[in-house]
């Protein structure tokens, strides 16, 4: 008699959760950074990806454009080729888990600890006029959004590590008060442009919140772009080397290229050796604008239909809400609340 062997049970994915801001349009840093990687990792994983809404009150928002920009971040993430079927996508604020696991958190994290992180220093240096509360929870926030999903892998620019740190340690703490509540996540960091710099001062990130000509908008257009790199700061030599320390503007063009282009440096530098920084701003900006410009495409159709947008947001919520409250449950319940 042959045996029927039963096929194998697939192998559960591994979680991923992730998030940005909706204050202002995305910039190349968080494109090359974040963005794009959330699009490679889809198949392989589970992925949830957030618009974190929340987190953008820390510092004022307008609240039309607070909206504009929160459905054009949307319109964005399926512009980049985030399928809605796989990905779960999904408003911060939709979700009511996220501020009831943030308050639970609240009380398992120290002051010391919010006291170390350095987005609060610079953030209150950049807004002294509204140093809320807010901004120096922040992290703890995340550390929930993170860890409502048990996510495995969060994808983020090295800017986020501090965060992502903290988040670990809380997690960890949590569970040795309370056994196996939460997944202990990693961070995922691109090898190449987990740190966009500043075209301006690239000894600093890129930042939305910056001057315009300090970074390149997802959305700007090709003579915007173009004009933005000719007048990116190089350096008063001539030579097309990879040297963050002594030739940051020229690296970071460079690291752009790379990343844009998926060719490794060493190729790209033996390509442009013996041309002069015009040629090298050419081919950053013709890569830039050859990525950017069919996002930009598909952005616009997504922004004409206002309803589709809607289905994708309120199915994510419902998905994500499912999600979040499995863990948010188990946690009262540890700490020893009645359960609802
Ligand atoms: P946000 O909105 O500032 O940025 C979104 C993502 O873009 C990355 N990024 C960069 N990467 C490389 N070079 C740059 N110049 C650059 N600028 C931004 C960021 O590292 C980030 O990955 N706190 C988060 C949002 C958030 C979140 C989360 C992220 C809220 N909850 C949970 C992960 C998990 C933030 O402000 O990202």
């Amino acid at each position: 008699m042959t045996q029927i062997i039963p096929p194998a049970a697939p192998e559960k994915k591994q979680r991923i959760l992730s998030g940005i801001q909706p204050s202002g349009t995305p910039t190349l840093g968080n494109y090359i950074g974040a963005m794009r990687n959330w699009k490679l990792l889809e198949d392989q994983y589970d992925c949830l990806y957030m618009i974190a809404d929340l987190h953008s009150i820390t510092v004022r928002q307008e609240p039309a454009k607070l909206r504009a920009q929160s459905i054009q971040m949307l319109a964005l993430l399926l512009a980049i080729g985030l399928d809605p079927e796989k990905n779960v996508l999904f408003f911060q604020s939709h979700v009511p888990e996220h501020a009831e696991m943030s308050w639970l958190l609240n009380c398992y994290t120290y002051m010391g600890e919010m006291n170390r992180m350095t987005q609060f220093k610079d953030k209150s240096a950049k807004h002294a006029d509204n140093i809320n509360c807010g901004l120096f929870t922040y992290p703890i926030l995340m550390a929930g959004d993170i860890l409502l999903y048990q996510a495995n892998l969060v994808p983020v620019g090295h800017d986020q590590t501090q965060h992502l740190e903290i988040c670990r340690d809380i997690a960890a703490r949590f569970n040795s008060l309370y056994p196996n509540v939460f997944t202990i996540p990693e961070g995922y960091y691109s090898k190449v442009g987990a740190r966009v710099m500043s075209l301006q001062e690239p000894t600093r990130k890129m930042s939305k919140s910056d001057p315009e000509d300090c970074y390149i908008a997802i959305l700007d257009t090709p003579d915007v772009i173009r004009r933005k790199y000719r007048r990116a700061v190089t350096d008063s030599d001539s030579e097309i080397r990879f040297d963050p320390e002594n030739k940051p503007g020229v690296s970071n063009l460079l690291s752009i290229l790379c990343a844009l282009t998926g060719s490794s440096m060493d190729d790209i530098v033996s390509t442009l050796s013996g041309k002069g920084y015009g040629d090298l701003k050419n081919a950053v900006t013709d890569a830039t604008i050859e990525v950017l410009s069919p996002i930009q495409e598909r952005f616009n159709q997504y922004m004409a239909d206002k309803a589709y947008l809607e289905s994708v947001y309120r199915q994510g919520a419902e998905r994500a809400s499912r999600l979040a409250n499995r863990t948010l449950s188990k946690a009262m319940k540890k700490i020893g609340f009645i359960p609802r």
